[in-house]
């Protein structure tokens, strides 16, 4: 059951990465404590940190077969290793320039501390410090600790890394105590950072409500969204635009279908006050925006489609919703377009929606844009005449169109043909 030897270089650059991707610093000790658990052979490891409402060290994380009891344990800031700890560096700065007890302010190792405590003509001038030691130790076989690591952040100890006997009873070398110095002062430094940084975050937002500006923001951020949302509404009319431009069928007056459209929902005694009017409007402009993605050798055959070539035509209703997805605002558009062949009687596509389960918007776009491709020009056919496209229109109301619809369209036609 041979350990073997751990690359600590490498060890600690995988920390290291870890520590940088980490905003909590929970996570990091936790991952620490199992790492040394797992790759170190030791009885037990465990972090202490500081709880600073209540001021005292408090086992944030203890793992291995002898592990410390969690809750029970509390360090007071009167405990003889965090007044140890806490007053190393005070002491670094001062006269005291004994190079083994500087050391073991650093860390503390309690086979080291016994063996100081042996080396009687040493201690015996300085009472108060032997007594002091001797509290050390006994607190370190307290925790079951072999060595304690602080964690210092500036002047403050952040937390303590206690770490029991290896297994082999066999000591920490040098290298491995430097090791966990550097982890424990990197541990230190993330912990003190989050709590700065939540610090500042926590802060900031009761600033910002205090004053209103938080409203303001998300007013803001709802005016961008707006804008957005007009901006995406644009950039489709003009994409519907192209459609109509590059399709014969429909050729380029999608104006005028919008006209046409809005007059026979007013002839139809629809309230198009505010947003009923820019809904219709939009699915009226939009209906066919579906077949930007129909390939051209379909949408400009000059003559009629065959099976296969419809079926791809028909999916231009299920692009069209799909392409005005993002238009949140414009949920009803993109009913609107996915409704517009459907038939009356319930024998269009693409759901075979039947009679008022279709939008009315939907309805109107159908009875305008029959009309408008019966009008127009076709590459393989003349445009015929206005009074023939209503008999047209006439012979399938009930069935594909909406018999009111074509009766308001007709006569919202007729007033506009007398107007001119
Ligand atoms: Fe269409």
């Amino acid at each position: 059951l041979k350990k073997q030897p751990l690359d600590y270089q490498e060890a600690l650059r995988d920390i290291a990465k870890s520590l940088v991707r980490l905003r909590r610093p929970e996570r990091l000790l936790k991952m620490i404590t199992r790492f040394l658990d797992k790759e170190l052979g030791v009885e037990h490891a465990a972090i202490l940190v500081l709880d600073p409402e209540k001021s005292r060290y408090t086992i944030f994380d203890s793992k291995g077969m002898r592990k410390l009891p969690r809750n029970l344990l509390r360090l007071d800031f009167d405990h003889p290793l965090v007044r140890w700890f806490q007053s190393f560096r005070r002491e670094r700065n001062g006269r005291e320039r004994n190079k083994e007890l500087e050391t073991l302010r650093s860390y503390v190792s309690r086979r080291e501390i016994q063996s100081l405590l042996n080396k009687t003509s040493f201690l015996d001038a300085r009472p108060e410090l032997k007594k002091e030691l001797v509290q050390v130790e006994r607190a370190l076989k307290d925790l079951r600790a072999d060595v304690a690591i602080p964690g210092h952040f500036k002047e403050a100890l952040v937390g303590i890394l206690v770490l029991g006997e290896k297994l082999s009873h066999r000591l920490f070398t040098k290298t491995e105590i430097q090791f966990f110095q550097t982890l424990v002062h990197d541990a230190a430094l993330a912990v003190k950072t989050s709590e700065v940084h939540q610090h500042l975050v926590e802060r900031n937002v009761e600033l910002e409500a205090k004053k209103g500006e938080l409203e303001e923001r998300l007013r803001e951020i709802e005016r961008l969204r707006k804008k957005e949302q007009e901006t995406y509404y644009q950039i489709m009319k003009s994409l519907a635009q192209q459609v109509h431009a590059k399709d014969p069928y429909t050729f380029g007056h999608i104006r005028q279908v919008e006209k046409l459209g809005i007059m026979t929902g007013e002839e139809l005694g629809l309230d198009l006050s505010g947003k009923r009017r820019d809904v219709l409007s939009a699915g009226l402009l939009l209906h066919d925006v579906g077949k930007i993605g129909i390939p051209d050798n379909i949408l400009k055959k000059p003559g009629p489609l065959n099976p296969e070539e419809w079926k791809i035509m028909r999916t231009h209703v299920e692009k069209g919703a799909k392409i005005l997805e993002p238009l949140s605002d414009f949920k009803e558009v993109a009913e609107i377009v996915l409704s517009h062949h459907e038939f009356y009687d319930g024998s269009g596509y693409p759901r075979g929606l039947k009679g008022n389960q279709i939008p009315i918007e939907a309805r109107i776009v159908s009875v305008v844009d029959a009309f408008h491709a019966i009008v127009s020009n076709r590459c393989y056919r003349e445009g015929r005449p206005v009074e023939v496209a209503f008999e047209e229109l006439r012979r399938a109301a009930g069935t594909q169109f909406d018999p009111q619809v074509v009766e308001a369209f007709i006569r919202a036609m007729k007033k506009q043909l007398r107007r001119t």
